[in-house]
């Protein structure tokens, strides 16, 4: 079931050694009952009496939902479902001994998100400027090669890893999809069909980006005008047979008006007419369709500061609240910008409660570190998650859905810097239950991984607090940005000053920041529900980490730390560039204690997070002293 030449991740032979020791009984039918009952003879375990544990079908737990007991020397588990099963073995294989050990009544456990999903953004073929994988930094596709489809035994291992968190939905194309890749909707759906079946054992069901032009690329229609009815029954069409060939296909994922894609807007319809075009045609098979809410000018004028990006999204969304299907899912990124470090949550995730809402995160880690940086990503997504944003409803309330873009390739450790499979681990963890603990969920992967023996606190040393050192050495107070144009690795403080995207942060000889108050500025502040609304505005209250997302400010500016804005950049900067060295030598400390490959590839990241941060460091630090003349307090050493 591992194919040889990858890494094991989070579940390697040892995480299975409690359960191969135990005698075992399954009772239920069905697919993927079979597969735990694969599972369990693959782990070792006997499949005989008297059992040691039991999991059954039974009960009303949902269809995803289990139980586990242990009485009498017996560990139980129950579902109401297949799919339920099959996470109550994988809660088994997480407890390890534990779940073999004293007397307790039932725990009971469900996924707090009915759709927990991951977005490829994997091309079919080589594209000539973002490569196979779009914002990939792990290889390859998982998916294909050389053009055509790639062995689907690495595809399974992948689907029963992603199973194992509890995830249960995958669209395996980039929301950008270029002609090659249309064409998987079509004549070549076989390939699609071929990665379902291989994922289908897991519970995992397989959705496909699509072209909203696909009527004329591939239809040879003169209009992809979501009102003209030919247009309807060409998608009617092609959908009944996608159906007719992946019976349990999810649906369609829509990037629609935006970066260039087409849309709605190009007939002169509204995101309603089209996203409700799509959902028709999906409907009579359970369809979904995920429409992306990132919908912005990208064309800007760098001159004209009444338009700012970062409104885009609500101003397009919100009026069209409670006018979508059912089976529409609107998929908004958690910050109004961009999956900046740092950003304020997504405002249009409380202005839609008749829509269905589900919650983009990237687990790619295009602007944290593109997996050179150690960066775990917990943190930032359960404060995302947990933030109150409208009343009492925290984002996960409001949510029904989180999807992630994924961060996994063809690479051996699938996701590049190994220390990157936690991002993929604490998504799925978060995404059945976003009150959990990120530091606890890291310290499950951790174990999971690397097994009891190791030098937990190096690893907790190195990962725990990484987001922030990351942010620490990057762009200051959630101003965002100021990375390379084009490939976003490394600083260019001004790269995007004057460019069409709308990603500016305005530094002059007086200070820094973006005005999106009501009062002076572009009034984006005004699009949250009270509290934030004020808050934001305020500049005051506006806590410091978001600062520069609201206001423009004065380099001495006091923030609520004490601290200034320009010292705190010196502050931030030498000491985030000095944190990186301090997480080198922590992974010394693991020496002996992991793979040779694994400890050689980690080695070689860290020495580049250490460059990169000392190049972040001195480009941050040299910019602003010489655009403020203000020196730093401690004397150290900026360039001049
Ligand atoms: C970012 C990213 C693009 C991607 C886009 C999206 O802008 O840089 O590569 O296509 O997000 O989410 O659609």
């Amino acid at each position: 079931m591992i194919v040889d030449d990858v890494h094991p991740a989070w579940l390697p032979e040892a995480a299975f050694r409690a359960i191969g020791l135990r005698r075992v009984r399954v009772d239920g039918d069905g697919p993927l009952v079979e597969t735990v009952r694969a599972e369990l003879v693959g782990a070792g375990a006997t499949l005989a009496e008297p059992a040691d544990l039991v999991l059954a079908l039974t009960g009303s737990l949902g269809e995803e939902g289990f139980a586990i007991t242990r009485r009498e020397g017996v560990t139980v588990v129950r579902a109401g479902g297949q799919a339920g099963l099959l996470y109550g073995f994988f809660e088994v294989v997480r407890m390890g001994e534990a779940a073999f050990t004293g007397e307790w009544a039932q725990r009971r456990y469900a996924p707090a998100m009915r759709r927990r999903m991951l977005d490829h953004w994997d091309n079919v073929d080589v594209h000539p400027v973002m490569g196979q994988v779009e914002r990939g930094y792990a290889g390859g596709s998982l998916f294909w090669h050389n053009g055509v489809p790639r062995d689907l035994a690495r595809v399974r291992s992948y689907a029963r890893l992603l199973a194992s968190v509890g995830i249960n939905a995958v669209a395996i194309n980039n929301v950008n999809v270029h002609r090659t890749e249309a064409h998987l909707l079509t004549d070549r759906l076989g390939e699609v069909a071929a990665v379902a079946a291989a994922m289908r054992p897991y519970g995992i069901r397989v959705h496909l980006s699509v072209s909203f032009a696909a009527p004329v690329t591939l239809g040879g229609l003169a209009t992809a005008d979501p009102l003209d009815g030919k247009v309807r029954d060409w998608w009617a069409g092609t959908t009944c047979e996608v159906y007719e060939t992946i019976p349990d296909f999810g649906g369609y994922v829509v990037k629609a008006d935006s970066e260039g894609q087409p849309g709605p807007f190009g007939y002169g319809r509204s995101h309603v007419d089209g996203a409700n075009m799509l959902a028709g045609a999906l409907a009579p098979f359970g369809g979904v369709v995920h429409w992306r809410a990132f919908v912005y000018n990208h064309r800007q004028d760098w001159r004209d500061r009444s338009t700012d990006r970062a409104r885009a999204a609500y101003e397009t969304f919100a009026p069209l609240d409670g006018q979508f299907r059912d089976n529409v899912v609107l998929q908004v990124k958690h910050g109004p910008m961009d999956f900046q470090a740092r950003e304020p949550v997504s405002p249009v995730i409380a202005a839609m409660p008749a829509t269905s809402v589900a919650v983009e995160l990237q687990v790619t880690q295009e602007y944290t570190g593109q997996q050179r940086h150690a960066c775990y990503l917990g943190p930032m997504w359960s404060e995302v998650l947990r933030f109150p944003l409208a009343g009492e409803a925290d984002v996960a309330t409001l949510a029904d859905e989180l999807v992630g873009v994924s961060n996994v390739g063809a690479d051996p450790f699938w996701t590049g810097h190994p220390l990157a499979q936690s991002n993929l681990y604490a998504f799925g963890r978060l995404a059945w239950d976003p009150a959990a603990d990120p530091l606890r969920i890291l310290d499950e992967w951790i174990d999971l991984t690397f097994g009891p023996a190791v030098d937990r606190a190096a690893l907790h040393e190195i990962l725990d607090d990484s987001w922030q050192v990351y942010e620490s050495y990057t762009a200051p107070l959630g101003v965002g940005w100021m990375v390379s144009p084009g490939h976003h690795y490394g600083p260019d403080v001004d790269g995007y000053e004057y460019s069409p995207w709308g990603t500016y942060h305005f530094a002059d000889r007086d200070g820094i920041g973006v005005d999106r108050t009501r009062a002076t500025g572009t009034g984006f502040a005004g699009q949250y529900p009270q509290p934030w609304s004020q808050v934001f505005e305020s500049l005051d209250r506006c806590p410091d980490e978001l600062l520069l997302f609201f206001h423009h400010v004065p380099y001495g500016h006091v923030l609520r730390s004490g601290s200034t804005v320009i010292q705190h950049i010196y502050d931030t900067h030498i000491a985030g560039a000095e944190r990186a060295v301090a997480m080198r030598a922590a992974w010394e400390r693991l020496a002996g204690q992991v793979a040779p490959d694994l400890d050689e590839r980690v080695r070689e990241r860290l020495d580049e997070q250490v460059r990169s941060a000392a190049q972040w460091r001195d480009q941050i630090n040299t910019y602003f002293l010489r655009k403020s003349g203000v020196p730093d307090t401690e004397g150290r050493h900026i360039y001049g």
